[in-house]
């Protein structure tokens, strides 16, 4: 199932292969990169999720490196509005906002450009999976801090046995699939 309907689930499941002990003995690796690379599926998909929010719902996407790039660069587009690129540590060239936390295989630390939001815009934030929360929940203070406003989040699949949606404060959480 899914909050996007049954199709659009349907679609990320025929697309999404598990990986057992991948990056660490013990994890199952969804790997969604056969959706991105199927031209027709990857289209579908990124129409799916803009059709599913309303006209001017959101004022900019956030992407998380590296595979929320993806769709947050075709969701800007199909939508017609930017890009903010939430970052792992030490790329971004000026003053940024940082966060680190704990991933379901090691820990990492994102950060975004201070200046990267005008106050009060309204953000959608796009990732391919949902899993323990972490990503997500730093990114959602990472745009706070930042001086932007969390609309929701969308992600192609939620695992939903790791409570991730628990962490992120009640906002809108859009999974295409989950499992
Ligand atoms: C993966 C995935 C999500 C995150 C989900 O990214 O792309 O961003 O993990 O896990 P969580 O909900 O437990 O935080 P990863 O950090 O592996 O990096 P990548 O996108 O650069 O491959
Ligand atoms: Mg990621």
């Amino acid at each position: 199932s899914g909050d996007l309907g049954a199709d659009v689930a349907a679609l990320v499941a025929s697309r999404t292969l598990d990986v057992p002990d991948f990056p660490k003995p013990g994890i199952l690796f969804k790997d969604l990169m056969p959706l991105f690379s199927d031209g027709m599926v990857f289209k579908e998909t990124i129409d799916a999720i803009a059709a599913h929010h309303g006209p001017d719902s959101f004022d900019v996407v956030v992407g998380v490196e590296a595979r929320g790039f993806v769709i947050a660069a075709a969701l800007a587009y199909a939508t017609g509005v930017g890009v903010v690129p939430i970052r792992k540590a030490g790329k971004l060239p000026r003053k940024t906002h940082s966060e680190s936390y704990a991933l379901e295989y090691g820990e990492a630390t994102l950060e975004v450009q201070e200046d990267a939001f005008v106050a009060g815009q309204r953000v959608l934030v796009v990732d391919d999976v949902l899993a323990t929360g972490g990503t997500a929940r730093a990114t959602l203070d990472l745009v706070e801090k930042a001086g932007g406003t969390v609309a929701g989040f969308t992600v192609l699949l939620e695992l939903a046995f790791l409570e991730g949606r628990r962490r992120l404060a009640g906002r809108t959480v859009d999974a295409l699939l989950t499992v």
